[in-house]
């Protein structure tokens, strides 16, 4: 455990919260956050009355992902997906990957006239899919019935967005004004973007920040969806070296993260936040897993050996004044230190006054010792700020299944029709590896690393959810984006629209 120093002038001046410890890194669990000053706030908290906002991340430690608990994960049929039997094709000559539908502020799928909106990562796919990372770009769809989508085309002008490509984001419309507010992660060397986009082999580089970009108004007409592309771009939030790790500190870690901002407001507080993917900074030498005092020598020789890679956590920051373009970081809301590498798409759903705070992992990204599938996870806590309790005791809400291990990745929820159910959007991924994993993929021939990835939209999945309990209901089709204007059985809106798809 380190302390946070209470002489840490730059960030007490900036927090009213004031908070003053450091997180506590894995073996010790935290105890008793203090609890959420409801102001009856509806979206809009402004100045002073934001403080309150700031108060759950006072002296409470992170919350951690505990290895005994990550230890006792397993496949049972409450948590694992259905084998993908067919493939449904959204964008011929795209890679399709993580996607986000456009969000009121609530959290609810915007229906704009009539129109369901998705935002997704797309590529060429002449490119190997091991490749589509380097050449990120975001794409709109758009749909009357929710799962037959259109393409619109790149979210943005050519070159303007910051970083040389962009990763996984939250899209938000403001419903009175139309303006979106599009959270997203700027990858890569900024200074260069004319010079290195498309990014040349070798030229690629891995910064990560979470940007914004604002002042673009969403309009519908019968034909489809557009934006009014006046968007301003902002870099928000960048890895502070504390709490957040930077790309310089996690030297060659597995893969560096400070990216993939989600939106969440707390209706019942007014407060807004963006939760996101990071790494603790773990000192290398000191690698805090060695302290576990576990009868588990596989785990602690592994983790030892491999240094302080394993030190995922889920990020937050809080808007300073309830504006959607302030914000202050604030001490993870779970470290991972020791467990897993990569906690990626982190988001926070409210229910039954409860934070379900979720992410998506790889296997390959568990420490040695801890057997975990590519699948959700998720942790329940009654405060924002923690203390997260995993769900169903392990973390693990929703598995690939054993026949199909890698077959979709990159789960996010959106609200179902009924208040104790989500629905999971994902991305169907690598198949029929046999009993290859991800990381033999790039030793296939050309074509058999395109023939086993998906490159599209996956079979949505419902998940209920009990208190810590979570349970599969069922699966919907690819892509099916439940929403106000969607429609199961696939008929139009009601007011003409073509939704023909492609
Ligand atoms: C998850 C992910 C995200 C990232 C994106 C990059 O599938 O790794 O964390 O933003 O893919 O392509």
């Amino acid at each position: 455990m380190t302390d946070r120093d209470a002489s840490d002038d730059r960030r007490t001046e900036s927090w009213t919260g004031g908070f003053s410890r450091r997180h506590v890194l894995a073996g010790t669990t935290a105890v008793g956050a203090s609890a959420l000053v409801g102001s009856g706030l509806g979206a809009a908290s402004t100045g002073a009355n934001a403080e309150h906002c700031f108060e759950p991340f006072g002296d409470d430690p992170t919350a951690t992902w505990e290895i005994s608990d990550a230890r006792q994960i397993e496949l049972t049929e409450d948590n694992t997906a259905p084998v993908i039997e067919e493939l449904t094709d959204i964008a011929p000559n795209l890679w399709v990957w993580d996607y986000w539908p456009l969000r009121e502020m609530d959290g609810s799928v915007a229906c704009i006239d009539g129109w369901n909106v998705i935002f997704a990562l797309t590529s060429p796919d002449a490119l190997l899919p091991g490749k589509r990372h380097d050449v990120a770009e975001i794409r709109y769809f758009y749909s009357r019935d929710g799962q037959d989508w259109q393409l619109g085309g790149p979210i943005f002008e050519p070159n303007r967005a910051l970083g040389n490509r962009q990763w996984a984001s939250s899209a938000v419309v403001d419903s009175e004004t139309r303006e979106v507010y599009f959270y997203y992660t700027a990858v890569g060397d900024q200074e260069n973007v004319e010079d290195t986009y498309p990014p040349v082999e070798g030229g690629i580089t891995y910064e990560q920040r979470i940007a914004l970009a604002h002042g673009a108004k969403v309009v519908a007409s019968d034909s489809g969806i557009d934006f009014e592309r006046r968007w301003d771009h902002e870099i928000l939030l960048t890895a502070d070296g504390e709490y957040y790790q930077t790309m310089d500190q996690a030297g060659d870690g597995i893969v560096y993260a400070f990216r993939d901002p989600w939106f969440f407001m707390d209706e019942d507080t007014g407060c807004k936040y963006l939760v996101w993917e990071a790494n603790t900074p773990v000192d290398p030498e000191n690698t805090p897993c060695e302290t576990q005092n576990l009868d588990q020598g596989d785990y602690l020789s592994g983790v030892a050996a491999e240094g302080a890679q394993y030190n995922g956590n889920i990020a937050i920051a809080v808007s300073k004044d309830g504006s959607m373009t302030d914000w202050e970081l604030a001490p993870p809301l779970l470290d991972a230190t020791c467990v897993n590498q990569q906690l990626e798409r982190g988001n926070i759903v409210k229910m039954n006054n409860r934070y379900y705070l979720f992410a998506i992992s790889h296997k390959f990204t568990f420490a040695p010792g801890i057997d975990g599938p590519d699948g959700l996870y998720g942790w329940v806590a009654d405060s924002i700020h923690g203390d997260y309790e995993p769900l169903n005791g392990t973390g693990l809400v929703l598995a690939n299944p054993s026949e199909a291990p890698f077959q979709a990745y990159s789960w996010i929820p959106v609200p179902y029709d009924d208040e104790d159910k989500v629905a999971l959007l994902s991305y169907y991924n690598y198949h029929d590896l046999g009993e290859k994993t991800l990381k033999d993929v790039g030793d296939f021939s050309e074509d058999r690393q395109r023939e086993v990835f998906g490159g599209t939209l996956a079979p949505t999945i419902v998940i209920s959810i009990d208190g810590t309990e979570t349970s599969f209901v069922e699966e919907l089709p690819a892509g099916y984006v439940p929403s106000e204007c969607s429609d199961l059985d696939g008929n139009d809106g009601d007011d003409g629209g073509s939704d023909d798809g492609n």
